[in-house]
């Protein structure tokens, strides 16, 4: 799974702050999905420039997954979500529902997060939030269900017989 990252923050592009949640998306897609993490990039909160990375990693960087992390909540400057509505084709609501839906069990800031996930091409965007914890607890809500989805925008062979829950045997149970 070939997967990009991109850590979208006006204080990190400038290098007034380490980007850590970044770092932390590789080392968990690493260890938990075998991931070859192909890319990543550090962008300001700006649509124009998050959706034409967005759409590079997408048309020519030949990935499977793209996480961002940041500018998904309410202040002025949090464009993270328009820029991957403007460049997704279609959408997939699930992902970000289940990881608000399981937020909210650790605090209700979770409905503050406005993240959009969505299909562009052969390659998956998920908008995760900022924080490095955040971004753990998000990731882990969909980790299970993201080899399945590859499979499917892959159009792996036997990936339609595959549609059975995780517990039902022969795959890892959902966490
Ligand atoms: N989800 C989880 N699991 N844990 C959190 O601490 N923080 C929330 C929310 N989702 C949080 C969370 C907060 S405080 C905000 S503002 C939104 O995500 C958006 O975060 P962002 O603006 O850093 O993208």
């Amino acid at each position: 799974m070939r997967v990009g990252i991109l850590t979208v923050s006006d204080r990190a592009s400038r290098g007034e702050y380490q980007d850590l949640a970044g770092p932390l998306i590789a080392d968990i897609v690493r260890a938990a999905l075998q991931a070859d993490v192909a890319q990543v990039a550090v962008v300001p909160d700006e649509q124009d420039q998050i959706a034409a990375v967005l759409r590079r990693w997408c048309d020519e960087a030949d990935l499977d997954l793209v996480l961002t992390t940041g500018g998904t909540g309410f202040a002025p400057r949090d464009v993270t979500p328009e820029a991957t509505r403007a460049v997704i084709q279609r959408e997939a609501p699930g992902l970000a529902e289940a990881m608000r839906a399981a937020s909210l069990r650790v605090t209700p800031h979770a409905m503050l997060s406005r993240a959009v996930a969505g299909i562009r091409g052969r390659t998956l965007i998920v908008n995760l939030p900022g924080s490095p914890k955040a971004v753990k607890e998000n990731l882990e809500t969909i980790l299970p269900a993201l080899p399945h989805a590859i499979e499917l925008l892959r159009e792996v062979q036997g990936a339609n017989q595959r549609h059975h829950h995780p517990s039902e045997g022969g795959e890892q149970p959902a966490r």
